[in-house]
């Protein structure tokens, strides 16, 4: 094996790997490490080799991540393929070991970093598998880490097993490949909590339900009782929606801007008979124009989630998730119970809990709404989340009691 280069790492970088951040984001250190490295050894201010890291020259934010903290380096790097393994296995093993996961067909098998498989993501989806990068550093480890998977589960087809490239940038953000037929389509149907969605592989970037969501589909149940009404906003193929009227709920309002997804929610309820459609309606509309025509039909619910994305645009302008908050909160406010809860998400890891929560309570004080916080949600089961790495961390939800 060539001699892996030796560089030194920006003074923040140093602190942030010792405080168990794996991440080398692009500073004038980082940004002249040899191109044509596989992985790159950072040294320390005083030239202490401190950490092992996976090099990916052509990603804008990340350019590199910490592999391991522990010496020695060049083994390490020579038996990265037997560590690599073993990664796999540890993380498949902790999966197997979960009862909640018995609940449901689609689960993280590998969560990334947090699992110390730093951007790769891998999903369970019933008879499928759904393996993500979100580094292009993983394209030659395909087949090893494929041939993993298939260790663990031998009734895994090669045909079932899909590769996608992800990320915040355009070149990252690729369709589903299909392993062995690049051009295949595929349409099939999984459970969650005794429902059945469809999923879709191979036509969109995101197959058609929120996975890192599942865990808190179920913690949220217990707000939702026999008789409440539920008005899911941002509501995509409608998970949220049909769990509250699996949960009881004599009356769901479903909101989304997207006729492709308000049709794919269509789909969903058809696949679950014993759900009453008659107690659904879809607004196809923004969540914006949907909350005043409520309002102005003077109609209340006693449960509102409100998962926006990010950042949306109007065209013109770029607006981040938290700032729509104070005119969300305060049309939500208007067709919300007294009693009544409402659950807020943040998508995001450019906020903290600290700063969202913050912000919250001070448009909550600004808009003079009496609310308690009543509980915080986050990833969970499936989707660990690490000391020291607030990126992993990106889902954050308040629910808010109404006084
Ligand atoms: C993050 S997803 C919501 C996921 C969903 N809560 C779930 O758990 O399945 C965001 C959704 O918001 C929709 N959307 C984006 N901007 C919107 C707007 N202004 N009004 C209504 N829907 C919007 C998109 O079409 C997308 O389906």
């Amino acid at each position: 094996m060539e001699k892996i280069p030796e560089c030194l790492i920006h003074p923040i970088s140093i602190k942030l790997i010792r405080a168990g951040h794996p991440w080398i984001t692009p500073d004038n250190f980082s940004n002249r490490f040899p191109r044509q490295s596989e992985f790159v050894i950072a040294m320390d201010d005083r030239k202490r080799p401190m950490a092992l890291l996976l090099h990916d020259p052509n990603h804008k934010n990340v350019k590199a991540r910490v592999w391991t903290t522990k010496y020695p380096f060049d083994r390490e790097a020579e038996h990265f393929t037997a560590g690599l393994q073993a990664r796999l296995d540890l993380a498949f093993e902790k999966r197997l070991k979960e009862p909640a996961l018995k609940e449901r067909d689609n689960y993280y098998l590998v969560f990334g970093e947090a699992d110390q498989l730093p951007g790769i993501f891998i999903l369970k989806l019933k008879d499928r598998v759904l393996i993500q990068f979100y580094t292009s550093f993983w394209n030659r480890y395909k087949t090893v880490i494929q041939t993993t998977v298939q260790e663990v589960f031998p009734e895994m087809k090669d045909e079932n097993i899909w590769l996608q490239l992800r990320g915040e940038t355009r070149e990252l953000q690729k369709l589903p490949v299909n392993s062995t037929d690049a051009g295949r389509r595929d349409e099939f149907h999984i459970q969650e909590f005794g429902l059945q969605y469809l999923i879709r592989l191979g036509s969109s970037y995101d197959y058609g339900l929120y996975t890192d969501m599942s865990s808190v589909r179920y913690v949220l149940k217990k707000y939702i009782h026999h008789d409440s009404s539920v008005l899911n906003l941002y509501s995509y193929t409608g998970a949220f929606s049909l769990w509250a009227m699996k949960l009881g709920a004599k009356q769901v309002t479903s909101v989304d801007l997207s006729p492709k997804y308000i049709e794919w929610l269509q789909q969903n309820l058809g696949l679950n008979p014993e759900l009453n459609s008659t107690q659904h309606e879809a607004l196809t509309m923004s969540v914006e124009e949907a909350l005043v025509k409520l309002r102005n039909e003077e109609r209340k619910f006693d449960f509102i989630i409100c998962d926006p994305p990010s950042s949306s645009t109007d065209g013109d302008k770029r607006t981040s998730a938290i700032k729509s908050y104070k005119d969300l909160i305060s049309k939500m406010d208007k067709v919300l119970n007294p009693k009544g809860h409402m659950v807020i998400f943040l998508n995001t890891h450019q906020v903290t809990n600290q700063k969202f929560e913050r912000t919250i309570q001070d448009i909550l004080g600004e808009l003079k709404l009496h609310y308690n916080l009543s509980a915080r949600v986050s990833l969970g089961q499936d989707c660990p989340t690490l000391k020291g790495f607030p990126e992993g961390n990106y889902l954050k939800g308040l629910v808010l009691e109404k006084l």
